[in-house]
């Protein structure tokens, strides 16, 4: 009978018998397919781990610093909580599904967004054009938002779009899940669309180690 560990299933810590005449071949045979399913990376001769590159603990400098390499868009999410409208700098904004149309994003359990989003029930996601840092700064500033400086216009949903924006989504809140010290918002969209002229644009605003970027190159495929 095929057992999981003979699969290469069964925990890591499992996965070497114990006894048996072919210990050395099941061993190696066990490891070469953990490795081969990306499990572990050993080294075939040897059986040590390597890593390929510096392993750090998973402590919130080394998350912030190995996340921030992973390079996103920027967008400012917006909501109204007592006839004020609030809005935040996001980038942990993500699409979930087409049919039906879901979107997410988390916010940190003390932010003033959250608070108007779940009161509000709706937010508009406003996705920032490469001439965009100066919204992205002021609205990842602490203290209630200010929106004089920035033209918006009004959506469906009575959440402020940022005029420039190079898209935007309306969306009604439909989920929300703990994650951590975030809340993981599912929103569904009721409309979106993309630059009001239909000109081209200069591309994205992204973020990547900590730092605002423009696209400029395209990548080789
Ligand atoms: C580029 C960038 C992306 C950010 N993305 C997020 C995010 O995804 N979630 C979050 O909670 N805060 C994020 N922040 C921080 C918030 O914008 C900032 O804490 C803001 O003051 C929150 O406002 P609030 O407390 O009024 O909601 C980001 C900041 C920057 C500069």
């Amino acid at each position: 009978m095929t057992t999981d560990q003979e699969r290469g299933r069964g925990p890591v810590a499992d996965a070497t018998p114990h006894e048996g005449p072919d210990q050395d071949f099941r061993r190696s045979d066990i490891r070469r397919r953990l490795a081969h399913l990306g499990i572990v990376d050993m080294d075939m001769d040897t059986g040590t781990k390597r890593f390929p590159a510096q392993a750090l603990p998973p402590e919130p400098s080394a998350m912030r610093q190995v996340c921030g390499h992973f390079a996103t868009g920027i967008t400012v999410v917006t909501s109204q909580l007592d006839g004020q409208w609030v809005g935040a700098t996001v980038n942990s904004f993500t699409s979930v599904s087409l049919e039906p149309p879901l979107v997410l994003f988390c916010l940190r359990h003390d932010s003033r967004l959250l608070a108007a989003v779940r009161a509000c029930g709706t937010f508009a996601v406003s996705i920032l054009g490469a001439g965009q840092g100066p919204a992205a700064m002021g609205f990842a500033a602490p203290g209630p938002t200010g929106f004089d400086g920035f033209d918006c216009l009004s959506g469906s949903c009575g959440a402020p779009i940022l005029r420039g924006a190079i898209g935007f989504l309306e969306c009604k809140v439909a989920d929300e899940y703990h994650g951590g010290d975030h809340r993981i918002v599912i929103g569904a969209v009721t409309s979106l669309g993309t630059l009001e002229d239909g000109t081209e644009d200069d591309g994205p605003l992204t973020f990547y180690r900590g730092r605002l970027a423009r696209l400029d190159k395209e990548a080789d495929r």
